[in-house]
C-alpha cells in the first residue's frame, strides 16, 4: 500500500512511541514527512533512520508545543517546507497522576498547554493548508477522554478537549472538504505508559478502569489507525473518537 505517494504529512511527537510509529508507518506508505518534536536531537536521528530504511523525503523541526505562538510558526515553516500540507497529525503529549486536590498549578497549566494549547494552534495554523489540499487532521486523544478515572482529572480533561476540538473542526470544515478525527487508546507500549507517576498511596481499587481486558497495545497499532484515518480510505470517516483500547472503554 502506498496511501501516502504524493502527500505531505506532519507529525507532532515524532521524536518516540506513537508518533514515530506513525511516521514510520507513513514512510512505509510512501509520504513525504515533517517531523516536529521538542526532544531535536531524537527527532533527528527519527529522520535519518526513516531516511535510511525507506528513502522517505523529510524535515524536522524543533517545537514547545506548549508555545502557541512557537507551534503556529513551526506549522506554518514546517508547511512551506514541501510547499503544501496534506495531513496533521498531532501526537505530542504528556500525562501524569496526581491526588487532584494536590496538583500543582503549574503541572496543571502545562498539562494542559502541551495537550490543549498545542493541539488547538496547530490546527489553526495548519487549517488553511489543508483547505488547499482537501487534508485532513488525526489528534491523539485517549481512552482517559471517555472515563471516570481517578487522580488524572487533568489529563482526562486535556484529552476530552482534543476530542471536543476535533468534534468541531469536523463540523465547521466539512464544507472545505476537511476531515477531523481523534484516536483514543488504551495503554500503549511507550515511555509515557512506562514513565507516569501516580501518589504513592493510591487505593488500587480506583484503579480498575485504566487497565484494558487485553494486553498492552504496540505502538504500530496506533499508527497503524492514525494512517487509516489520514488515508483516503476514510474519506467517509470525521468527527469519529476512535477507540483502540483492548475493552478498556466498554461500559
Ligand atoms: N502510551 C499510552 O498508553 C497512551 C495512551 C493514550 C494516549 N496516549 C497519547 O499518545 C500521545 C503520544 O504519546 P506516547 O505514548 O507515544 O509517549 P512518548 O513519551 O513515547 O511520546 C511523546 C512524544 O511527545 C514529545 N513531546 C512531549 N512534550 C512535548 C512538547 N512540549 N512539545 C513537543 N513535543 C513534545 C516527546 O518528546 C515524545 O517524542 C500522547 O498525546 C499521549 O497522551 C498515549
Amino acid at each position: 500500500m502506498l496511501r501516502f505517494r504524493d502527500k505531505v504529512v506532519l507529525v507532532t511527537g515524532a521524536a518516540a512511541g506513537i508518533g514515530y510509529a506513525t511516521a514510520k508507518r507513513i514512510a512505509e506508505e510512501g509520504g513525504r514527512l515533517l517531523l516536529a518534536d521538542i526532544n531535536g536531537d531524537a527527532v533527528k536521528r527519527a529522520g535519518e533512520t526513516l531516511r535510511a530504511a525507506h528513502d522517505t523525503e523529510y524535515a524536522t523541526f524543533v517545537f514547545d508545543a506548549s508555545n502557541m505562538s512557537g507551534t503556529r510558526a513551526m506549522v506554518k515553516q514546517a508547511a512551506a517546507h514541501f510547499g503544501r500540507l496534506d495531513v496533521l497529525c498531532n501526537i505530542a503529549g504528556i500525562a501524569g497522576g496526581w491526588h487532584t486536590h494536590e496538583m500543582p498549578e503549574d503541572a496543571y497549566k502545562r498539562m494542559m498547554a502541551i495537550n490543549v494549547d498545542g493541539v488547538f494552534a496547530s490546527c489553526q495554523e495548519a487549517i488553511p493548508y489543508l483547505i488547499e489540499s482537501k487534508g485532513n487532521i488525526v489528534n491523539m486523544a485517549s481512552a482517559s477522554s471517555k472515563q471516570g478515572q481517578a487522580y488524572t482529572a487533568a489529563y482526562c480533561a486535556s484529552k476530552a478537549a482534543v476530542v471536543a476540538i476535533t468534534r468541531c473542526l469536523a463540523v465547521e470544515y466539512a464544507e472545505n472538504g476537511i476531515r477531523a478525527n481523534a484516536i483514543c487508546p488504551g495503554g500503549v507500549n511507550t515511555n509515557i505508559h512506562h514513565t507516569i507517576e501516580f501518589p504513592k498511596d493510591v487505593n488500587p481499587k480506583l484503579m480498575d478502569k485504566l487497565y484494558p481486558l487485553f494486553p498492552i497495545a504496540e505502538p504500530n497499532e496506533i499508527a497503524a489507525a492514525v494512517a487509516y484515518l489520514a488515508s483516503d480510505e476514510a474519506r467517509y470517516v470525521t468527527g469519529v473518537d476512535f477507540s483502540i483500547d483492548g475493552g478498556q472503554t466498554v461500559s
